[in-house]
């Protein structure tokens, strides 16, 4: 297992290009078994999730290829209907390939995949919604068992705009003959990403980005080419990093729209934030290509500008999208540990997500969590300590922290963070942080 040593306080400078987005990427990828043509998906970030999408699609009876952050999907043989306890234990997202294998074979058999460090996360709106479709849901061994007779097109509504839900039901009604009606869907920008997929590969989809989403399914789908949108989370993370060291960093691949909840916060807290490039200058974009025309985004960049003092307290309540991301609430409360005051952040999204208070706590940080609130009281400095990442953003504050921290700071269980941001400690070394990975 590996740690981090982070020697805080140091300000940042440069430039950082960010990855493609894991949570575009993996919809979209389960989204290949919907076809038995070819698939190839740029822009997808080297990470352990995708490496078990990897194995995943490969145990099913794909062949993949992935190099350079390309993947590239063949159907090899005829596809398994079953995603085991092993594969799905190591990746909550794996029960994304119900709904396609659902759509294209009546029947999918997949292990429950359990909680996880930042909550229960049942699947019950997934199953509900399955069976508005005219499938039964039974249980055996641990797995679910979903299947149909036919398949028919619906009216339905989520009773929370779950985004894994949405996903799965958006690939499922894809080869649903008929118009599907989706309703309270989850509206993250990663939901428009797999709507553009399936748009290339011939479906009909309107509608995201808001709460109504109207599909009109098809017999069979075509192969697909695609890039994937930028990782806004990963753009949110090095946001609060940058504003936690001060400096001066610009973000690339990346674009201010992605962002509007933290930028928010992070203006008033008295971070200058601005388009990393004037529109005329602005970058190619990276979704040039795909079989129909792709939206022209141009991906502006983003400045961040801090001066390393002590920010103004700003509570956040997390909430779906557009508001502010359950993702980046542990980097929000690393980055409020140091504020002029006391804040109040709100989890209104998972029951449990808040264990990296305690070790912000060995570091110095004042927080009392009661339920789903934490009162963080700001301290004049936060000092290095060991501590242990628990999930991927509990990681990633932790980073936040040793950033603005005096001294050394120790990250154990580098493992969760890894899952979630590509070649973190070579970015920000390029960006100026004296950040090493050990052996443990
Ligand atoms: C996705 C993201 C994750 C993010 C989360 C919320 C991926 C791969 N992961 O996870 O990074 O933190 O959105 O923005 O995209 N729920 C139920 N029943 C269900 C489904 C969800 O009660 O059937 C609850 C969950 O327990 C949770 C809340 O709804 O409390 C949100 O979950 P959901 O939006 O489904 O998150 P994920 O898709 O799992």
């Amino acid at each position: 297992m590996d740690n981090f040593i982070i020697h805080g306080s140091k300000s940042l400078r440069g430039e950082v290009k960010i990855s493609g987005s894991k949570n575009a990427a993996l919809p979209i990828l389960a989204a290949t078994m919907l076809t038995r043509e070819k698939c190839e998906i740029r822009n997808v970030p080297d990470l352990m999730d995708i490496k078990s999408t990897f194995e995943l699609l490969n145990y099913m009876g794909k062949k993949c290829f992935f190099g350079f952050n390309v993947f590239s999907v063949e159907e090899a043989s005829a596809l398994k209907q079953h995603a085991p306890y092993d594969m799905v234990r190591k990746m909550r997202a794996s029960v994304l390939v119900a709904g396609p294998l659902l759509a294209r074979f009546k029947k999918v058999r997949f292990s429950l995949p359990g909680g996880c460090s930042i909550g229960v996360r049942p699947i019950d709106i997934h199953l509900e919604a399955f069976q508005k479709l005219g499938a039964q849901v039974s249980y055996e061994r641990g797995d679910v068992i979903v299947s149909a007779a036919k398949l028919k097109s619906a009216r339905l509504k989520f009773r929370f705009p779950s985004v894994g839900a949405t996903e799965n039901l958006m690939m499922c009604a894809a080869l649903i003959k008929g118009t599907t009606v989706l309703e309270n869907c989850a509206r993250e920008p990663e939901i428009a990403d797999l709507a553009g997929a399936l748009r290339c590969m011939g479906a009909v989809v309107e509608g995201e980005g808001a709460a109504t989403i109207k599909i009109c399914g098809r017999d069979a789908l075509k192969g697909l080419k695609y890039s994937v949108m930028p990782d806004r989370i990963e753009t949110g993370t090095f946001m609060l990093i940058a504003a936690a060291a001060g400096g001066k960093l610009k973000l690339l691949n990346t674009d201010l729209r992605l962002v509007e909840a933290v930028t928010r916060g992070l203006k008033k807290a008295g971070v200058k934030i601005s388009t990393a490039c004037p529109p005329e200058a602005q970058p190619t974009p990276v979704r040039e290509f795909g079989r129909r025309a792709a939206p022209k985004l141009r991906w502006g960049g983003i400045t961040v500008e801090a001066n390393g003092c002590r920010p103004a307290p700003i509570g956040v309540a997390t909430k779906p999208y557009p508001g502010f991301p359950t993702d980046l609430q542990a980097p929000w409360m690393a980055f409020m540990a140091r504020a002029r005051g006391e804040s109040l952040i709100h989890e209104a999204i998972f029951e449990n997500r808040f264990i990296h208070a305690a070790e912000l706590m060995r570091m110095g940080a004042d927080i009392t969590v009661t339920d789903r609130k934490a009162v963080v009281r700001g301290v004049k400095r936060l000092l290095g300590a060991p501590v242990m990442a628990s999930d991927i953003r509990a990681g990633a504050a932790l980073i936040v922290a040793a950033a603005a921290a005096r001294g050394i700071t120790v990250i154990k269980r580098v493992y969760h963070i890894d899952r979630g941001y590509e070649k973190i400690e070579d970015k920000l070394r390029l960006a100026g942080m004296r950040i090493e990975r050990v052996k443990a």
